[in-house]
């Protein structure tokens, strides 16, 4: 078993062994016990690029936590190898092809989530690519089109499906998290089309969350520091790669896995006051 992929009903049963030693230890307890709102059975999420670094922890978090999860990515093959994960390891999940910087394919995801699973409750906007190092007055513009059109098009051509589709599903049920970075909030050098469609993300999610607030939709981002990925991986030298490690006042770059409990924190109840939030993940990047 691969790490992060403890199965669904092992997942349930060892919170509720927890919960239920909680409750037994503690002399001034009584039993009132605070049952955590992180069960997701039942409800059906879709995670986009969800092939692959935090989209497949993603996926799988919430697999184990009883979603039924639609995996989304440009690259079925890596998108059908972590459903075959999940339904191995006893969760329910289906992959399909989706790129997101299409149109036409984000409305088409939410349909077979439906059409598959009978509704959507949550949306997890993960797809992203990194794009052509340079400094802003060597933009290389086709790099920057790409980047925009698919990690902050993407974000809002999902949503603009996710929404109507969780509205009907029960806006109070359900939430949508959106994948920002450090640098929707400070500068990736040379790299500003990755900073600005980042800090983008936050922008609209911060208006999605106003404006859907008083239906009981909870939308947030979130802002993970330097994480091992396959995507951090192929895009930057192993020098690189030690000195980022540096930028963290933890020492150490993070682990999807550490994104993947942040991100269902937020979809749960537990988070039921939280909408509209940038939540930072980053090991103390953007503190110092
Ligand atoms: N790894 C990090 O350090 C880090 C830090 C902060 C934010 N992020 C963000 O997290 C997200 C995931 O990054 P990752 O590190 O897991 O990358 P990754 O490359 O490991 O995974 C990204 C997945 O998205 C898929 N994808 C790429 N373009 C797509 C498209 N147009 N439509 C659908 N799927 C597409 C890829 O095939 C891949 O499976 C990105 O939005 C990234 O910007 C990553």
């Amino acid at each position: 078993m691969s790490e992060g992929t403890d199965s669904a009903g092992m997942d349930r049963a060892m919170t509720t062994l927890s919960l239920m030693r909680a409750g037994e230890s503690d002399p001034n307890s009584d039993r009132k016990q605070v049952i955590s709102m992180s069960d997701f059975t039942g409800k059906v999420a879709l995670v986009t690029g969800g092939g692959s670094g935090l989209g497949e922890a993603i996926s799988k978090d919430l697999a184990a936590k009883g979603a039924k999860v639609v995996v989304t990515d440009i690259n079925l093959d890596a998108a059908e190898r972590v459903v075959g994960e999940i339904t191995g390891n006893g969760g329910t999940a289906s992959a399909i092809k989706q790129d997101t910087s299409s149109k036409d394919d984000s409305e088409k995801v939410v349909q077979f989530a439906v059409d598959t699973y009978g509704a959507l409750n949550y949306a997890i906007n993960n797809a992203g690519i990194g794009g052509k190092q340079l400094p802003v007055g060597e933009t290389d513009l086709d790099s920057w089109d790409k980047v925009i059109d698919v990690n902050l098009n993407g974000v809002l051509y999902g949503m603009r499906y996710q929404i109507p589709a969780m509205l009907e599903a029960g806006a109070s049920e359900s939430a949508i998290v959106n994948m920002a970075s450090v640098h929707g909030s400070v500068a990736a050098i040379n790299n500003g089309a990755y900073t600005a469609a980042k800090h983008g993300v936050v922008g609209i999610t911060k208006n999605a969350a106003a404006e859907y607030g008083a239906q009981g939709l909870r939308i947030n981002a979130v802002g993970p520091g330097y994480i091992t990925t396959p995507l951090l991986e192929s895009s930057l030298d192993a020098d690189t790669l030690e000195g980022l490690k540096a930028k963290h006042p933890l020492g150490r770059l993070g682990t999807a896995e550490e994104v993947a409990k942040v991100v269902s924190f937020l979809l749960s109840g537990d988070a039921s006051f939280v909408t509209g939030a940038y939540y930072l993940i980053d090991g103390g990047y953007t503190a110092v």
